[in-house]
Protein backbone atom coordinates (compact mmCIF):
# COMPACT_ATOMS: atom_id res chain seq x y z
CA UNK A 1 0.00 0.00 0.00
CA UNK A 2 1.79 3.15 -1.28
CA UNK A 3 2.15 5.78 1.77
CA UNK A 4 2.31 9.49 2.25
CA UNK A 5 6.05 10.72 3.07
CA UNK A 6 4.76 13.23 5.53
CA UNK A 7 2.38 13.81 8.41
CA UNK A 8 2.30 17.08 8.91
CA UNK A 9 0.79 17.53 13.02
CA UNK A 10 -0.93 21.08 13.75
CA UNK A 11 -1.69 21.50 17.70
CA UNK A 12 1.78 19.20 18.64
CA UNK A 13 2.16 20.16 22.05
CA UNK A 14 -1.97 20.11 22.73
CA UNK A 15 -3.37 17.15 24.88
CA UNK A 16 -4.68 14.59 22.49
CA UNK A 17 -1.03 15.09 20.54
CA UNK A 18 0.49 13.69 24.10
CA UNK A 19 -2.15 11.34 24.75
CA UNK A 20 -3.22 9.38 21.43
CA UNK A 21 -1.17 10.83 18.48
CA UNK A 22 2.27 10.21 19.44
CA UNK A 23 1.64 7.27 21.56
CA UNK A 24 -0.55 6.15 18.09
CA UNK A 25 2.32 6.95 16.09
CA UNK A 26 4.94 5.38 18.05
CA UNK A 27 3.02 2.00 18.21
CA UNK A 28 2.59 2.03 14.13
CA UNK A 29 6.65 2.43 13.81
CA UNK A 30 7.66 -0.17 16.52
CA UNK A 31 5.67 -2.44 15.05
CA UNK A 32 6.76 -1.92 11.27
CA UNK A 33 3.34 0.15 9.79
CA UNK A 34 5.48 2.97 8.76
CA UNK A 35 7.76 3.12 5.66
CA UNK A 36 11.42 4.24 6.70
CA UNK A 37 10.65 7.29 4.81
CA UNK A 38 7.96 8.84 6.65
CA UNK A 39 8.92 11.85 8.68
CA UNK A 40 6.77 13.79 11.12
CA UNK A 41 6.71 17.58 10.98
CA UNK A 42 5.20 18.36 14.62
CA UNK A 43 4.13 22.30 14.39
CA UNK A 44 2.94 24.01 17.47
CA UNK A 45 3.30 27.90 18.66
CA UNK A 46 5.76 27.74 21.40
CA UNK A 47 9.16 27.76 20.85
CA UNK A 48 11.07 24.62 21.41
CA UNK A 49 14.32 22.86 20.14
CA UNK A 50 13.98 19.98 17.91
CA UNK A 51 15.52 17.62 21.05
CA UNK A 52 13.59 19.28 23.50
CA UNK A 53 10.13 18.41 21.55
CA UNK A 54 11.95 15.08 20.38
CA UNK A 55 12.50 13.97 24.35
CA UNK A 56 9.23 14.92 25.05
CA UNK A 57 7.95 12.85 22.73
CA UNK A 58 10.01 10.19 24.06
CA UNK A 59 8.76 10.49 27.63
CA UNK A 60 4.90 10.03 26.11
CA UNK A 61 5.88 7.46 24.57
CA UNK A 62 7.16 5.77 27.14
CA UNK A 63 4.41 5.98 29.42
CA UNK A 64 2.04 4.56 26.99
CA UNK A 65 4.33 1.91 25.92
CA UNK A 66 5.09 -0.70 28.66
CA UNK A 67 8.95 -1.78 28.37
CA UNK A 68 9.42 0.44 25.21
CA UNK A 69 12.92 -0.45 23.92
CA UNK A 70 15.36 2.62 23.71
CA UNK A 71 16.89 2.10 20.16
CA UNK A 72 13.19 1.65 19.24
CA UNK A 73 11.99 4.71 20.51
CA UNK A 74 14.98 6.81 19.09
CA UNK A 75 14.71 5.91 15.89
CA UNK A 76 10.78 6.80 16.17
CA UNK A 77 11.61 10.55 17.52
CA UNK A 78 14.69 10.56 15.02
CA UNK A 79 11.33 10.65 12.13
CA UNK A 80 10.05 14.22 14.01
CA UNK A 81 11.06 17.51 13.40
CA UNK A 82 9.29 20.24 15.67
CA UNK A 83 8.34 23.54 13.26
CA UNK A 84 7.44 26.60 16.13
CA UNK A 85 5.42 28.32 13.75
CA UNK A 86 2.16 31.06 13.82
CA UNK A 87 -0.39 29.25 11.50
CA UNK A 88 -1.81 32.79 11.74
CA UNK A 89 0.63 34.32 9.49
CA UNK A 90 2.29 34.00 6.10
CA UNK A 91 5.64 33.69 7.54
CA UNK A 92 4.22 30.51 9.17
CA UNK A 93 3.95 28.84 5.52
CA UNK A 94 6.82 29.65 4.03
CA UNK A 95 8.91 27.93 6.75
CA UNK A 96 6.56 24.68 6.87
CA UNK A 97 6.83 24.54 3.00
CA UNK A 98 10.37 25.00 2.74
CA UNK A 99 10.09 21.70 5.28
CA UNK A 100 8.18 19.90 3.48
CA UNK A 101 9.79 19.91 0.21
CA UNK A 102 12.93 19.96 1.66
CA UNK A 103 15.56 17.80 -0.11
CA UNK A 104 12.79 16.70 -2.69
CA UNK A 105 10.47 15.50 0.04
CA UNK A 106 6.75 16.01 0.39
CA UNK A 107 5.26 14.29 -2.32
CA UNK A 108 2.63 13.04 -0.80
CA UNK A 109 1.36 14.88 2.68
CA UNK A 110 -1.41 14.18 5.37
CA UNK A 111 -2.18 17.52 6.98
CA UNK A 112 -3.66 16.62 10.60
CA UNK A 113 -5.40 19.22 12.82
CA UNK A 114 -5.57 18.58 15.92
CA UNK A 115 -6.69 22.24 16.89
CA UNK A 116 -9.45 24.31 17.47
CA UNK A 117 -11.65 24.61 13.99
CA UNK A 118 -11.65 28.34 14.71
CA UNK A 119 -8.19 28.22 12.88
CA UNK A 120 -9.40 25.57 10.41
CA UNK A 121 -9.90 28.45 7.80
CA UNK A 122 -6.55 29.75 8.54
CA UNK A 123 -4.60 26.77 8.49
CA UNK A 124 -6.20 25.90 4.68
CA UNK A 125 -5.78 29.13 3.47
CA UNK A 126 -2.05 28.88 3.71
CA UNK A 127 -2.01 25.60 2.89
CA UNK A 128 -3.66 26.50 -0.60
CA UNK A 129 -1.85 29.94 -0.53
CA UNK A 130 1.48 27.38 -0.98
CA UNK A 131 -0.02 24.93 -2.99
CA UNK A 132 0.09 22.15 -0.37
CA UNK A 133 -3.86 21.92 -0.85
CA UNK A 134 -3.35 19.96 -4.25
CA UNK A 135 -4.16 16.50 -4.93
CA UNK A 136 -2.43 13.88 -3.62
CA UNK A 137 -2.29 16.08 -0.20
CA UNK A 138 -4.96 15.49 1.99
CA UNK A 139 -6.51 16.72 5.40
CA UNK A 140 -7.50 14.93 8.62
CA UNK A 141 -9.78 17.41 11.02
CA UNK A 142 -10.89 16.75 14.37
CA UNK A 143 -14.03 17.54 15.74
CA UNK A 144 -15.53 19.92 17.15
CA UNK A 145 -16.67 20.19 13.99
CA UNK A 146 -19.31 23.17 14.78
CA UNK A 147 -21.81 23.39 17.30
CA UNK A 148 -24.72 23.05 15.17
CA UNK A 149 -25.45 22.80 11.65
CA UNK A 150 -24.69 26.18 10.71
CA UNK A 151 -21.16 26.44 12.14
CA UNK A 152 -20.33 22.66 10.53
CA UNK A 153 -21.82 24.33 7.16
CA UNK A 154 -19.32 26.95 7.54
CA UNK A 155 -16.23 24.88 8.65
CA UNK A 156 -16.66 21.97 6.35
CA UNK A 157 -17.06 25.14 3.57
CA UNK A 158 -13.95 26.62 4.89
CA UNK A 159 -11.72 22.89 4.62
CA UNK A 160 -13.44 22.65 0.75
CA UNK A 161 -11.84 26.15 -0.29
CA UNK A 162 -8.65 23.85 -0.25
CA UNK A 163 -9.47 20.10 0.19
CA UNK A 164 -11.84 18.38 -1.85
CA UNK A 165 -14.10 15.74 -0.38
CA UNK A 166 -12.47 12.92 -1.25
CA UNK A 167 -9.24 14.52 0.23
CA UNK A 168 -10.95 15.55 3.14
CA UNK A 169 -10.80 12.88 6.68
CA UNK A 170 -13.29 13.64 9.59
CA UNK A 171 -12.02 12.19 12.63
CA UNK A 172 -14.51 10.07 14.78
CA UNK A 173 -12.26 8.42 16.87
CA UNK A 174 -14.57 5.49 17.72
CA UNK A 175 -14.81 4.26 14.62
CA UNK A 176 -10.90 3.43 15.23
CA UNK A 177 -11.80 0.82 18.23
CA UNK A 178 -11.43 -2.43 17.08
CA UNK A 179 -15.00 -3.74 18.63
CA UNK A 180 -17.03 -0.63 16.74
CA UNK A 181 -15.09 -2.54 13.32
CA UNK A 182 -16.02 -5.31 14.50
CA UNK A 183 -19.62 -4.73 14.44
CA UNK A 184 -19.19 -4.59 10.78
CA UNK A 185 -17.41 -8.35 10.54
CA UNK A 186 -20.31 -9.61 13.15
CA UNK A 187 -23.47 -8.65 10.85
CA UNK A 188 -21.85 -8.91 7.84
CA UNK A 189 -19.21 -11.83 7.98
CA UNK A 190 -21.62 -13.70 9.34
CA UNK A 191 -25.04 -15.65 7.96
CA UNK A 192 -26.72 -16.20 10.96
CA UNK A 193 -27.38 -12.65 12.13
CA UNK A 194 -28.74 -10.92 9.12
CA UNK A 195 -31.79 -12.34 9.21
CA UNK A 196 -32.49 -11.75 12.35
CA UNK A 197 -31.77 -8.29 11.95
CA UNK A 198 -34.79 -6.41 11.74
CA UNK A 199 -37.86 -5.18 13.75
CA UNK A 200 -39.50 -8.78 13.22
CA UNK A 201 -37.07 -10.38 15.38
CA UNK A 202 -35.99 -7.43 17.39
CA UNK A 203 -37.75 -5.41 20.02
CA UNK A 204 -34.87 -3.25 20.88
CA UNK A 205 -31.49 -1.51 20.69
CA UNK A 206 -29.92 -0.03 23.31
CA UNK A 207 -26.72 1.92 22.99
CA UNK A 208 -24.72 3.45 26.37
CA UNK A 209 -21.31 4.97 26.60
CA UNK A 210 -21.52 5.73 30.56
CA UNK A 211 -17.64 7.67 31.60
CA UNK A 212 -16.69 7.75 34.97
CA UNK A 213 -14.62 10.74 34.22
CA UNK A 214 -16.26 14.48 34.89
CA UNK A 215 -15.96 17.43 32.58
CA UNK A 216 -12.98 18.28 35.26
CA UNK A 217 -10.31 20.64 33.06
CA UNK A 218 -11.89 20.68 30.11
CA UNK A 219 -14.59 23.24 31.25
CA UNK A 220 -14.44 25.88 29.27
CA UNK A 221 -15.37 24.05 25.81
CA UNK A 222 -17.48 21.17 27.49
CA UNK A 223 -19.30 23.78 29.47
CA UNK A 224 -20.75 25.23 25.63
CA UNK A 225 -21.51 21.84 23.91
CA UNK A 226 -22.46 19.12 26.52
CA UNK A 227 -23.15 15.48 25.88
CA UNK A 228 -25.08 16.14 23.43
CA UNK A 229 -22.93 17.86 20.96
CA UNK A 230 -20.03 16.15 22.41
CA UNK A 231 -21.12 12.59 22.57
CA UNK A 232 -24.61 11.98 21.15
CA UNK A 233 -23.78 13.89 17.51
CA UNK A 234 -20.87 11.90 16.61
CA UNK A 235 -19.64 8.57 18.95
CA UNK A 236 -23.61 7.38 19.25
CA UNK A 237 -24.71 8.43 15.58
CA UNK A 238 -22.03 6.59 14.45
CA UNK A 239 -22.55 3.30 16.44
CA UNK A 240 -26.16 3.48 16.00
CA UNK A 241 -25.52 3.78 12.16
CA UNK A 242 -22.61 0.76 12.69
CA UNK A 243 -25.86 -1.31 13.71
CA UNK A 244 -29.06 0.16 11.69
CA UNK A 245 -27.58 0.58 8.04
CA UNK A 246 -28.01 -1.95 5.41
CA UNK A 247 -25.58 -4.13 3.97
CA UNK A 248 -23.15 -2.42 1.79
CA UNK A 249 -21.97 -3.59 -1.12
CA UNK A 250 -18.46 -3.54 -0.25
CA UNK A 251 -15.92 -2.54 2.18
CA UNK A 252 -15.66 0.45 0.17
CA UNK A 253 -15.46 4.08 1.80
CA UNK A 254 -18.54 5.22 -0.28
CA UNK A 255 -20.53 2.09 0.13
CA UNK A 256 -20.32 2.33 3.64
CA UNK A 257 -20.73 5.72 3.86
CA UNK A 258 -23.26 6.04 2.07
CA UNK A 259 -25.58 2.92 3.76
CA UNK A 260 -24.51 4.96 7.00
CA UNK A 261 -26.32 8.83 5.70
CA UNK A 262 -29.27 6.89 4.53
CA UNK A 263 -30.19 6.00 8.54
CA UNK A 264 -29.27 9.35 9.95
CA UNK A 265 -31.94 10.66 7.52
CA UNK A 266 -34.15 8.11 8.45
CA UNK A 267 -34.19 8.99 11.95
CA UNK A 268 -37.62 10.47 13.39
CA UNK A 269 -37.55 13.50 14.21
CA UNK A 270 -37.80 14.99 18.15
CA UNK A 271 -39.70 18.27 18.40
CA UNK A 272 -40.94 20.36 21.13
CA UNK A 273 -44.52 17.79 21.38
CA UNK A 274 -42.61 14.75 21.67
CA UNK A 275 -39.52 15.72 23.42
CA UNK A 276 -40.39 15.57 26.80
CA UNK A 277 -41.63 11.65 26.46
CA UNK A 278 -38.20 10.78 24.14
CA UNK A 279 -35.26 12.54 25.65
CA UNK A 280 -33.77 13.13 29.64
CA UNK A 281 -31.02 15.54 30.38
CA UNK A 282 -28.86 15.22 33.19
CA UNK A 283 -26.40 16.54 35.38
CA UNK A 284 -23.98 15.84 38.10
CA UNK A 285 -24.30 16.61 41.57
CA UNK A 286 -21.97 15.61 43.99
CA UNK A 287 -21.43 11.90 44.75
CA UNK A 288 -18.51 9.19 44.46
CA UNK A 289 -15.99 8.13 41.66
CA UNK A 290 -15.99 4.56 41.82
CA UNK A 291 -12.81 4.27 44.55
CA UNK A 292 -15.18 5.39 46.34
CA UNK A 293 -13.69 8.83 46.97
CA UNK A 294 -15.56 12.16 46.93
CA UNK A 295 -16.41 13.56 43.76
CA UNK A 296 -17.57 17.57 43.30
CA UNK A 297 -20.75 18.78 41.21
CA UNK A 298 -19.92 19.48 37.53
CA UNK A 299 -20.99 23.24 38.17
CA UNK A 300 -18.24 23.29 40.73
CA UNK A 301 -15.76 21.25 38.10
CA UNK A 302 -16.48 24.22 35.45
CA UNK A 303 -16.36 26.57 37.76
CA UNK A 304 -19.89 27.83 36.71
CA UNK A 305 -22.17 28.08 39.48
CA UNK A 306 -25.29 28.26 36.83
CA UNK A 307 -24.12 26.03 34.44
CA UNK A 308 -27.58 24.03 32.81
CA UNK A 309 -25.27 22.18 30.64
CA UNK A 310 -26.22 18.36 30.12
CA UNK A 311 -23.76 16.07 31.24
CA UNK A 312 -26.27 13.15 30.86
CA UNK A 313 -28.79 12.55 27.59
CA UNK A 314 -31.09 9.88 26.93
CA UNK A 315 -32.83 9.70 24.14
CA UNK A 316 -35.89 7.17 22.51
CA UNK A 317 -34.87 7.05 18.76
CA UNK A 318 -36.61 5.56 15.97
CA UNK A 319 -35.03 4.79 12.60
CA UNK A 320 -38.45 4.86 9.88
CA UNK A 321 -37.47 2.83 7.21
CA UNK A 322 -38.71 -0.74 6.60
CA UNK A 323 -35.83 -2.50 8.25
CA UNK A 324 -36.36 -1.08 11.86
CA UNK A 325 -40.18 0.75 11.83
CA UNK A 326 -41.39 0.02 15.33
CA UNK A 327 -38.25 -0.81 16.84
CA UNK A 328 -36.96 1.82 19.68
CA UNK A 329 -33.35 2.71 19.69
CA UNK A 330 -32.47 4.16 23.21
CA UNK A 331 -29.25 6.14 23.12
CA UNK A 332 -27.50 7.30 26.20
CA UNK A 333 -24.49 8.80 27.48
CA UNK A 334 -23.05 10.33 30.39
CA UNK A 335 -20.24 11.35 32.71
CA UNK A 336 -19.40 10.76 35.95
CA UNK A 337 -21.55 7.26 35.77
CA UNK A 338 -21.10 4.48 38.33
CA UNK A 339 -18.71 2.77 35.80
CA UNK A 340 -16.73 2.78 32.71
CA UNK A 341 -19.24 0.69 30.35
CA UNK A 342 -19.94 1.20 25.93
CA UNK A 343 -21.88 -1.37 24.66
CA UNK A 344 -24.59 -2.26 22.41
CA UNK A 345 -27.72 -4.65 23.15
CA UNK A 346 -29.88 -5.83 20.90
CA UNK A 347 -32.93 -7.70 22.45
CA UNK A 348 -34.86 -9.63 20.45
CA UNK A 349 -38.78 -10.67 20.89
CA UNK A 350 -39.99 -13.52 22.63
CA UNK A 351 -40.32 -16.77 21.29
CA UNK A 352 -43.98 -16.78 19.75
CA UNK A 353 -45.24 -19.38 22.34
CA UNK A 354 -43.53 -20.71 25.08
CA UNK A 355 -44.35 -24.13 25.88
CA UNK A 356 -42.01 -23.61 29.31
CA UNK A 357 -44.33 -21.31 31.09
CA UNK A 358 -42.62 -17.70 31.87
CA UNK A 359 -39.15 -19.46 32.17
CA UNK A 360 -38.07 -18.50 28.57
CA UNK A 361 -36.73 -14.85 28.04
CA UNK A 362 -35.99 -13.30 25.48
CA UNK A 363 -32.55 -13.53 23.68
CA UNK A 364 -29.90 -10.44 23.88
CA UNK A 365 -26.81 -9.72 22.51
CA UNK A 366 -24.57 -7.92 24.23
CA UNK A 367 -22.37 -6.64 22.55
CA UNK A 368 -19.54 -4.80 24.68
CA UNK A 369 -16.61 -2.13 23.78
CA UNK A 370 -15.52 -0.73 27.23
CA UNK A 371 -14.30 -1.74 29.82
CA UNK A 372 -13.17 -5.53 27.72
CA UNK A 373 -14.27 -6.20 24.54
CA UNK A 374 -16.81 -8.83 24.60
CA UNK A 375 -19.71 -10.24 22.35
CA UNK A 376 -21.95 -12.29 24.09
CA UNK A 377 -25.01 -14.03 22.98
CA UNK A 378 -27.99 -14.37 25.73
CA UNK A 379 -29.49 -17.94 25.58
CA UNK A 380 -31.77 -20.39 27.31
CA UNK A 381 -30.71 -23.50 28.14
CA UNK A 382 -32.19 -26.82 30.07
CA UNK A 383 -31.52 -26.43 33.55
CA UNK A 384 -28.91 -29.25 34.35
CA UNK A 385 -31.10 -31.68 36.73
CA UNK A 386 -34.20 -33.68 37.29
CA UNK A 387 -37.43 -32.09 37.92
CA UNK A 388 -40.98 -33.35 38.79
CA UNK A 389 -42.44 -29.92 37.16
CA UNK A 390 -41.52 -29.43 33.56
CA UNK A 391 -38.34 -28.58 31.88
CA UNK A 392 -36.69 -25.75 34.16
CA UNK A 393 -34.98 -23.33 31.76
CA UNK A 394 -31.55 -21.13 32.70
CA UNK A 395 -30.01 -17.94 30.87
CA UNK A 396 -26.64 -18.85 29.79
CA UNK A 397 -24.61 -16.45 27.43
CA UNK A 398 -22.13 -17.78 24.62
CA UNK A 399 -19.37 -15.61 24.94
CA UNK A 400 -16.77 -14.60 22.81
CA UNK A 401 -13.88 -12.25 24.90
CA UNK A 402 -12.17 -10.67 22.17
CA UNK A 403 -8.97 -10.11 24.92
CA UNK A 404 -8.91 -14.01 25.84
CA UNK A 405 -9.43 -14.20 21.63
CA UNK A 406 -6.42 -12.27 20.85
CA UNK A 407 -4.46 -13.71 23.19
CA UNK A 408 -4.01 -11.01 25.40
CA UNK A 409 -2.36 -8.78 22.93
CA UNK A 410 -2.44 -5.14 23.81
CA UNK A 411 -5.47 -2.97 23.07
CA UNK A 412 -4.57 -0.71 20.55
CA UNK A 413 -5.39 2.66 20.60
CA UNK A 414 -7.88 4.01 18.37
CA UNK A 415 -6.04 6.28 16.39
CA UNK A 416 -3.48 3.75 15.57
CA UNK A 417 -5.55 2.59 12.75
CA UNK A 418 -6.91 5.55 11.67
CA UNK A 419 -3.72 7.48 11.08
CA UNK A 420 -2.46 4.64 9.50
CA UNK A 421 -5.87 5.06 7.07
CA UNK A 422 -4.85 8.65 6.31
CA UNK A 423 -1.69 7.45 5.68
CA UNK A 424 -2.67 5.26 3.15
CA UNK A 425 -5.71 6.65 1.53
CA UNK A 426 -8.16 4.98 3.08
CA UNK A 427 -11.30 6.80 4.19
CA UNK A 428 -13.61 3.96 4.21
CA UNK A 429 -13.77 4.95 9.16
CA UNK A 430 -13.60 8.78 7.86
CA UNK A 431 -16.97 10.79 8.33
CA UNK A 432 -18.29 12.16 5.22
CA UNK A 433 -19.83 15.81 5.26
CA UNK A 434 -23.40 14.46 4.21
CA UNK A 435 -23.26 12.29 7.65
CA UNK A 436 -22.29 14.89 9.44
CA UNK A 437 -24.66 17.43 8.55
CA UNK A 438 -27.60 14.80 8.60
CA UNK A 439 -26.75 13.91 12.19
CA UNK A 440 -26.65 17.90 12.94
CA UNK A 441 -29.77 18.72 11.70
CA UNK A 442 -31.59 16.09 13.81
CA UNK A 443 -29.63 16.92 17.01
CA UNK A 444 -30.11 20.64 16.50
CA UNK A 445 -33.87 19.47 16.48
CA UNK A 446 -33.52 18.62 19.62
CA UNK A 447 -31.70 21.10 21.44
CA UNK A 448 -34.47 23.50 19.76
CA UNK A 449 -37.25 22.08 21.00
CA UNK A 450 -35.59 21.49 24.84
CA UNK A 451 -35.10 25.62 24.68
CA UNK A 452 -38.77 26.02 23.45
CA UNK A 453 -40.17 23.31 26.50
CA UNK A 454 -37.88 25.17 28.51
CA UNK A 455 -36.21 21.82 29.58
CA UNK A 456 -33.65 21.78 32.25
CA UNK A 457 -30.73 19.02 33.22
CA UNK A 458 -32.24 16.88 36.16
CA UNK A 459 -29.53 16.15 38.85
CA UNK A 460 -28.22 12.67 39.26
CA UNK A 461 -25.22 11.76 42.12
CA UNK A 462 -22.26 11.68 41.16
CA UNK A 463 -21.65 7.69 41.04
CA UNK A 464 -24.92 6.51 40.13
CA UNK A 465 -27.09 5.15 36.54
CA UNK A 466 -27.98 8.67 35.59
CA UNK A 467 -31.33 10.12 36.32
CA UNK A 468 -34.17 8.24 37.19
CA UNK A 469 -36.19 9.65 34.59
CA UNK A 470 -34.80 7.80 32.22
CA UNK A 471 -36.72 5.02 33.09
CA UNK A 472 -39.74 6.06 32.29
CA UNK A 473 -38.38 6.90 28.70
CA UNK A 474 -37.67 2.80 27.93
CA UNK A 475 -40.68 1.75 30.22
CA UNK A 476 -43.55 3.71 28.13
CA UNK A 477 -42.94 0.36 26.01
CA UNK A 478 -42.43 -2.23 28.14
CA UNK A 479 -38.50 -1.94 28.18
CA UNK A 480 -35.95 -1.29 30.91
CA UNK A 481 -32.19 -0.41 30.32
CA UNK A 482 -29.56 -2.50 30.76
CA UNK A 483 -26.96 -1.66 32.89
C1 LIG B 1 -14.44 12.48 23.17
C2 LIG B 1 -15.24 13.40 24.03
O1 LIG B 1 -14.78 12.65 21.81
O2 LIG B 1 -14.67 11.14 23.55
C3 LIG B 1 -14.94 13.17 25.50
O3 LIG B 1 -14.95 14.75 23.69
C4 LIG B 1 -15.08 11.72 25.86
O4 LIG B 1 -15.78 13.98 26.32
C5 LIG B 1 -14.32 10.84 24.89
O5 LIG B 1 -14.59 11.55 27.18
C6 LIG B 1 -14.62 9.38 25.14
O6 LIG B 1 -13.78 8.59 24.37
P1 LIG B 1 -13.33 7.16 24.87
O7 LIG B 1 -12.54 6.59 23.73
O8 LIG B 1 -12.52 7.38 26.11
O9 LIG B 1 -14.58 6.39 25.15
Amino acid sequence: MAMADTFVLFGATGDLAKRMLFPSLYFLHAEGFLDDDVRILAAARSPRSNEEFRAEVASWCCERADGAKQDVVDAFVARIHYLAIDVTTPEGYDELAAKIRENGKGKEVVFYLSTSPSIFGAVCQGLKSHGLSEPPHRIVVEKPIGYDLESNIRINDTVAEAFSEERTFRIDHYLGKETVQNLIALRFGNRIFEPLWNSQTVESVQISIAETLGAEGRGGYYDEYGAMRDMMQNHLLQLLCLVAMEPPSSLNAEAIRNEKVKVLRSLGPITAENVEARTVRGQYKEGFDPDGGKAASYRDDVENPKSETETYVAVAADVRNWRWAGVPFYLETGKRMAERKTHVVIAFKPVPHSIFGDDASPNELHIVLQPEERITLQIMNKRPGISAEGMPLQELPLNLSLSEATNGQRRRIAYEQLILDALTNNPSLFVQRDEQEAAWKWIDAIAKAWAERGMEPKPYRSGSNGPSAKHVLTERNGHSWYE
